[in-house]
């Protein structure tokens, strides 16, 4: 038998970093041997896609920082697969799709930008057995991290709006993902994304 993969997505201020590390360790004292992960990582190359985004670089430029990124981190990922471990990632491939989908548009890329790294990403990246979409409208995320003392270019609500849509549509060609309402409170969000969790390593 081989790990599993569980990866938490969602567009900032969604909660998803603050859920994650409560369901780590839930399910540590529940005795599961599991890892919590994120992406960007914490290697030079996290901190490389860290730095490009700060600057001003073309959205293609970025996809590709967050996919070198992602082909280091994802045979570490299959490292600990293959040693059985559950894993929680904090984003992976899906936050590409969606929010370097949302920066290509407004670049004017040629196509559908959506489509176009679905397919890069299906090739190489690795399958999550569950992703969990915390899903909270944008206005609402943006209260919520107004007072960060950091905040990227993403953080703005038409481009949240757009990175929203593109999760949305993601999540309804991909059985993998379950939405949950991120609007409820903490407690609720925890409980129920250890529950899908549960439910999936069972
Ligand atoms: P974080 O706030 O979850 O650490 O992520 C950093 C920012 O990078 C956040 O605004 C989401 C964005 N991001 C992308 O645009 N594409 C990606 O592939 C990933 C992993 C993150």
């Amino acid at each position: 038998m081989s790990g599993v993969l569980i990866t938490f997505e969602g567009i900032d201020g969604c909660g998803k970093t603050s859920v994650a590390a409560e369901v780590l360790s839930r399910l540590e004292k529940a005795g599961k041997e599991v890892v919590l992960t994120q992406e960007p990582t914490k290697t030079w190359l996290g901190d490389a896609v860290k730095k490009g985004i700060s600057e001003e670089h073309p959205a293609l430029t970025e996809a590709f920082l967050f996919m070198a990124d992602r082909t280091t981190h994802s045979k570490t990922i299959s490292n600990w697969l293959e040693e059985e471990k559950l894993v929680l990632c904090d984003r992976y491939a899906d936050s590409t799709i969606c929010y370097q989908a949302a920066s290509l548009v407004i670049e004017g890329f040629e196509g559908d930008p959506f489509e176009w790294l679905k397919r890069i990403s299906d090739a190489f990246a690795l399958r999550p057995t569950l992703t969990l979409l915390l899903d909270l409208e944008p206005h609402d995320a943006l209260e919520r991290i107004e007072t960060r003392e950091e905040m990227t270019k993403f953080e703005r609500l038409d481009f949240l709006e757009k990175v929203r849509e593109n999760f949305l549509r993601l999540a309804d060609v991909e059985d993998r993902i379950e939405v949950i309402d991120a609007s409820a409170s903490f407690e609720t969000v925890v409980e129920e994304s250890e529950r899908r969790i549960l439910e999936t390593v069972a």
